[in-house]
């Protein structure tokens, strides 16, 4: 039941009132004086006075003062004294900069990730902020597509818990408590599997794969009582997102019971006229609201036609008021009626941020999202013997680590590889070259000088040589889709090169997405992909160069061998000519002639310093109820103590509809100190054997099932059983 003061303010509020409560504007509309980065295209809405000073939202982040002084000036002039609402995108950090999401999946640490959206929000509260635009929870296999990076992975599994415990960490009980950010998941729905990996594109899958891969995270934020929902700019079924009353009546509030807010993308409610669902602003609007969509950001159709369409009987006024009421209740929520400013306090900010328990945090994940994929025992490395390191490439002194959506983070505070390496051999030890930085790809940048003649003979007296190289941050994340996914020339030259000097080579890579990188696969002892790793890069990687730290993390998406094969993604469907166990001269096969169809490293693949070995897989069902006990043996056969990620696969093998080849249904960190075994068990349940069938029941059909269980989505130990 709604609280009566609410049901009070929106009986007290005309229709204007209401349709400016649904509108969200950026702050300089409240303060001319602010300047934001806007995070899509900025369009002069020509709003008058009156919309502005009773506009319900403000998306960008800006300072304590600045929100301060923005409540303060609006709630003198707003008559309800209804307070407005700060949101703005704080995606994996606010200032103390964690690893991008991508990486942070690969880590299959969910109680550090949910302890990073704690610090996030912590960080960010302190501002004044109300509201993150984050977790997103687009399932991504398109490695082209730039926000790849914001995305926990391939998997519909991984990326349900990655999102429970983003949205637990930012949320916490209670919205109201200091340090609490209400979390807004994100893009809803299917963002992630645009046509060709093309930002903004058409998106067209069938209800089955909707539900089977693409809707279970943001299905699980819901159940998290995640407070919002944002529409994606993309089509589902040839509606886009944010005028789609299937998906935001039917499957969201009907469905899953959903009683939060939604609210549109940047401009996405005004872009369906591009899309050519509606024919102008009014006809925006009133598919929006039909749809059950609660707040407009950054454009107008809401606050300039609402008014009329109700009026003139278009609408009905209960699907404003409804949409007020939730806003409202928000704010509530937020506690926002009692104390508008809620954490807000500058000094507090000096005080937390990059304080050194929040560091600490972001160098334990980074520490785990890193993932070994290639060793040829050259790590890790000991600092005896006055050991002396060689770097090379655009990210060896480059603090350009943090990735896109980097909250308030600043590159000055983030620690460079060399740095990092530095503060353990000490500056003699360490010599740099061939260092020039990244520029982004929209600028025209192509490559960095080719300098690989004078870094070669600048390394050549080093006992170890790595090479850190990548993308420019700013060619991941929004807007930023690529069809090259190769590193640059002169990259892939000096690595080539670095390895006639016959030391040992360790590449880093790092990126927002998977990069191809075969081509200097065989020119590296040894590959990090390091991904970017936040504040704490340079620390975290020493640890793991060093041995201080044992490599855990794993692939959250899987690398492909070349461009040609994406998407490639390890849970796909089986063929009726699947190529599996033929020769390679079949022809007639679900194949490519010129490329294998598996990936280069597939998802959940991560080396380790350790050596684990799997063993003893039992299955024993369970005859009173649907399900079964999978227990393995795992022993750490090997001197050093390690975390290994056990993974568990299942496959239906003959159903109604096809399913895929396996699907990761549980996974374990497990820490095994050398030569340690344990008995890993996991519980198999009725809901895991499940899935949706074409009329979108999800049910259970008895027959057998193959348990997996292993090191990685392909190395896996099999059984069969049979569960009726
Ligand atoms: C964007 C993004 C979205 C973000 C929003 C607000 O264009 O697509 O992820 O939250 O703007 O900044």
């Amino acid at each position: 039941m709604a609280k009566q003061f609410i049901l009070d303010l929106i009986k007290a509020m005309t229709l204007e009132e209401k349709a400016a409560q649904l509108t969200q504007l950026s702050p300089n509309y409240f303060d001319e004086k602010t300047s934001v980065t806007l995070t899509g295209p900025y369009r002069n809405f020509d709003l008058t006075k009156e919309m502005i000073e009773n506009a319900g939202s403000v998306l960008g982040c800006v300072d304590a003062q600045t929100y301060c002084k923005i409540q303060d000036a609006y709630l003198k002039k707003n008559r309800h004294h209804i307070p407005l609402l700060f949101m703005a995108d704080i995606i994996h950090g606010m200032k103390t900069i964690f690893p991008i999401p991508l990486a942070i999946g690969g880590s299959f640490d969910l109680k550090l990730c949910e302890e990073s959206a704690q610090i996030a929000a912590k960080e960010a509260s302190v501002t004044g902020l109300h509201v993150t635009f984050s977790p997103m929870a687009d399932l991504v296999r398109d490695p082209r597509w730039g926000r790849v990076m914001e995305s926990p992975g391939e998997d519909p599994y991984l990326n349900s818990e990655m999102t429970r415990a983003m949205v637990r960490g930012y949320q916490g009980k209670d919205l109201k408590e200091s340090g609490r950010l209400a979390a807004c998941v994100k893009h809803f729905a299917a963002y992630g599997a645009g046509d060709g990996g093309r930002e903004y594109n058409t998106v067209d899958l069938s209800r089955g794969m909707l539900k089977e891969y693409y809707l279970p995270a943001y299905r699980a934020a819901v159940e998290e009582d995640v407070a919002l929902i944002m529409t994606s700019f993309n089509t589902i079924e040839r509606v886009p997102s944010t005028g789609n009353p299937w998906l935001l009546r039917e499957v969201l509030r009907k469905e899953w019971g959903f009683r939060g807010v939604t609210i549109s993308d940047f401009n996405s409610l005004d872009e369906i006229i591009n899309h050519s669902i509606a024919a102008d602003s009014k006809e925006a609007a009133k598919k929006g609201i039909v749809s059950g969509l609660d707040i407009e950001m950054m454009s107008a159709c809401y606050v300039t036609c609402l008014p009329e369409l109700v009026r003139t009987g278009e609408i009905k006024e209960e699907w404003v008021d409804e949409a007020v009421l939730r806003i409202l209740e928000l704010k509530d929520r937020l506690g926002l009626f009692e104390n508008p400013y809620k954490d807000a306090d500058q000094s507090g900010a000096e005080r937390i941020w990059l304080c050194e328990k929040h560091r600490k945090a972001a160098r334990k994940l980074a520490g785990e999202s890193a993932v070994l994929l290639k060793n040829n025992s050259v790590l890790p490395l000991s600092k005896a013997n006055n050991l002396k390191i060689g770097i090379a490439g655009p990210f060896a002194e480059s603090k350009q680590v943090l990735g896109g959506w980097a909250g308030q983070g600043e590159n000055k505070d983030a620690i460079s590889l060399a740095d990092g390496i530095r503060a353990v051999l000490g500056n003699e030890n360490v010599v740099t070259a061939m260092t020039q930085e990244l520029q982004e790809r929209l600028t025209g940048f192509l490559d960095v000088k080719d300098e690989t003649k004078e870094a070669v003979k600048a390394l050549k007296d080093c006992d170890v040589i790595l090479a850190a190289v990548g993308e420019h941050p700013g060619d991941s994340g929004e807007a930023a889709s690529k069809t090259y996914l190769r590193l640059s020339k002169n990259q892939e030259k000096l690595i080539h090169e670095l390895k006639e000097l016959s030391k040992p080579v360790i590449v880093i890579v790092f990126a927002g997405r998977p990069m191809e990188i075969e081509p200097i696969l065989e020119d590296c002892d040894a590959l990090i992909y390091g991904w970017f790793l936040g504040t704490e890069m340079g620390n975290a990687l020493t640890d793991l160069l060093f041995g201080k730290v044992n490599p855990s993390g794993r692939l959250s998406i899987s690398i492909p061998h070349t461009v040609g094969q994406i998407p490639v993604y390890y849970n796909y469907f089986q063929t009726g000519r699947p190529y599996q166990g033929m020769s390679p001269q079949e022809r007639f096969a679900s194949r490519y002639i010129d490329c294998e169809n598996s990936p280069l490293y597939p998802f959940g693949y991560g080396l380790s310093y350790s050596n684990f070995i799997y063993s003893n897989l039992n299955v024993c069902t369970d005859s009173k109820k649907r399900g079964a006990t999978a227990s393995v043996l795992v022993k750490n056969d090997s001197d050093t103590d390690g975390t290994v990620v056990v993974q568990l696969y299942i496959r239906d093998i003959t159903a109604s509809v096809v399913r895929p080849v396996k699907e990761l249904k549980g996974f374990q960190r497990i820490w095994l100190t050398a030569g340690e075994q344990k008995e890993i068990s996991f519980e198999i349940t009725e809901e895991m054997l499940k899935y949706y069938n074409n009329k979108e029941e999800f049910i259970f059909e008895a027959g057998e099932f193959e348990i997996m269980i292993g090191d990685n989505s392909e190395q896996l130990l099999k059984e069969k059983i049979t569960i009726l």
